[in-house]
């Protein structure tokens, strides 16, 4: 070989919110300078990262289950006479039970919390002289950031973008708070280089994310504090055309960020606004901080600068406490603001948060009949969304081939999934689509303009 280090092969799984799909991508790139190329195939990989999620009970269970599966594929392979197999557990379910993960499953050579990746190249060294510690779980997203590479290999046309690490809200349902510690913004100047580079690599949308991405509190100088300092800053950028950012939340959602709405054609018209529930005295268990009142106003005011905005939401049904009143308060909550797509969850009993001790937990039965009333209801909103946009011609970035050939998959401004048959070259391009069609999870369409 010439000089470059030897390829071994490394396959992540990634579980949970997209700032977990950033960091896998960040765990690749710290991991490519040791020789680590990136498989999807699980069974000959020699080094697995499992990056987890704690956010419900059925989300952690799955991360044994799965680390299971492979210690069986590390003893097929070594059976075989393959190398060795090293088995990383990162992300939240490492920081909230790193040692019990060590206990439960044996098999596990480490242990990295979400802001410690940087340490994964020590870590490995570490778990393959079978001496020292083995599992990292501290709290230093600046630590984390400052050690990343600079490089990025995005890939496609669309990147994430980390801005904000934790959330100091603490839900009284949420885990977050603890897994990802307090909230810390990345500064501005570490952030726009990071969106060069990708443009100069050809992406042209950038989703910035953040549990909190709206309490971004870095300062843009002459272009502004917070975030949407740091969106007017990055709309300038040649070639990054389209900026999105999630996830917000309803109290950091201010008058300089809603302005940015409407003056900037750069941020899309889609905002993910969590509520999480309709009625006032859930939200005030629930430590929301903030009534439905005051989330629809904020709403008719976003709307007021952007009209054309289209709206997601995230609802937990079940909350401790939660009655018939509250949950049809949910319902009606729905059908005034009418969203584009939301995500339920039934509520899940978390171990250390406040809400797990609360008296009236609800019985899953009643849980499971809310979350399907619920789930009728926004499928019905999320339809009729997509069929509002037959006959109109919308501006849609190409990211990939579609599944039949000759077939494009893109976006439009508001997240939708379109396809439309057109030549390859239009991967990486925003162009006029006319939409035809339109089903529960995306649109079809035909190019307005024959293409050049
Ligand atoms: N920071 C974001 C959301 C983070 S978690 C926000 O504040 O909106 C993503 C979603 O998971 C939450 O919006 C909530 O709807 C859901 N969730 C969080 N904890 C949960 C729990 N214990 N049970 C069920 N759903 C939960
Ligand atoms: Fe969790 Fe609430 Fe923080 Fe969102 S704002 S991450 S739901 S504690
Ligand atoms: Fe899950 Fe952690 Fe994200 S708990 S939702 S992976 S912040």
């Amino acid at each position: 070989m010439t000089g470059t280090a030897q390829q071994k092969r490394l396959f992540i799984k990634t579980y949970g919110c997209q700032m977990n799909v950033y960091d896998s991508e960040r765990m690749a790139d710290v991991l490519a300078p040791l020789g680590y190329g990136v498989t999807d195939q699980p069974d000959d990989a020699d080094l697995v990262v499992l990056n987890t999620c704690h956010i419900r009970e059925r989300a952690t269970e799955k991360v044994y289950s799965e680390l299971g599966k492979i210690k069986e594929l590390r003893e097929a392979r070594q059976e075989a006479g393959g190398g060795r197999m090293t088995i990383a557990v990162a992300g939240c379910v490492a920081q909230a039970e790193g040692e019990e993960i060590m206990r439960r499953q044996p098999a596990v050579d480490l242990v990295v919390g979400p802001q410690a990746y940087h340490q994964l190249p020590e870590l490995i060294a570490r778990a393959h002289r079978a001496r020292g510690e083995r599992l990292a779980a501290d709290f230093a997203a600046e630590d984390k950031f400052d050690a990343l590479p600079a490089t990025r290999n995005p890939g496609g046309v669309t990147a994430f973008l980390t801005v904000q690490e934790g959330c100091d809200k603490f839900c009284t349902f949420c885990v977050v708070p603890y897994t990802r510690g307090a909230e810390w913004s990345r500064p501005v100047d570490k952030i726009v280089d990071e969106a060069k580079a990708l443009a100069d690599k050809g992406v042209r949308e950038v989703t910035l994310l953040g549990q909190n991405v709206n309490a971004y509190d870095g300062d843009g100088g002459p272009d502004g504090k917070g975030l949407a300092g740091l969106v007017r800053k990055l709309a300038k950028i040649p070639g990054l055309d389209r900026i999105r950012y999630t996830t917000s939340h309803p109290r950091d959602m201010d008058e300089a960020l809603i302005a940015a709405h409407a003056e900037l054609p750069e941020l899309m018209p889609y905002l993910h606004l969590p509520v999480q529930s309709g009625s006032d005295k859930i939200l005030k268990a629930m430590n929301r901080g903030h009534t439905a009142e005051a989330y629809l106003k904020l709403i008719e005011k976003i709307r007021a600068a952007r009209p054309d905005i289209a709206m997601s939401c995230d609802f937990i049904v079940g909350f401790p406490g939660e009655r018939d009143s509250d949950f049809e308060a949910t319902l009606n909550l729905v059908r005034e603001v009418g969203y584009a797509s939301s995500f339920s969850f039934k509520y899940s009993r978390r171990p250390g948060t406040p809400a797990a001790a609360m008296p009236g937990q609800i019985a899953e039965e009643v849980k499971d009949e809310r979350l399907a009333r619920l789930n009728a209801l926004i499928d019905e909103q999320q339809r009729a969304f997509n069929a509002a946009q037959v006959g109109k011609v919308l501006p849609v970035l190409f990211e990939k081939k579609g599944r039949h050939p000759g077939q494009l998959n893109g976006r439009s401004p508001y997240l939708q999934a379109v396809h439309a048959e057109g030549p390859d070259h239009l991967i990486g391009q925003i162009v006029p689509v006319r939409i035809e069609a339109a089903a529960k999870m995306s649109l079809g369409g035909v190019l307005e303009t024959a293409p050049a």
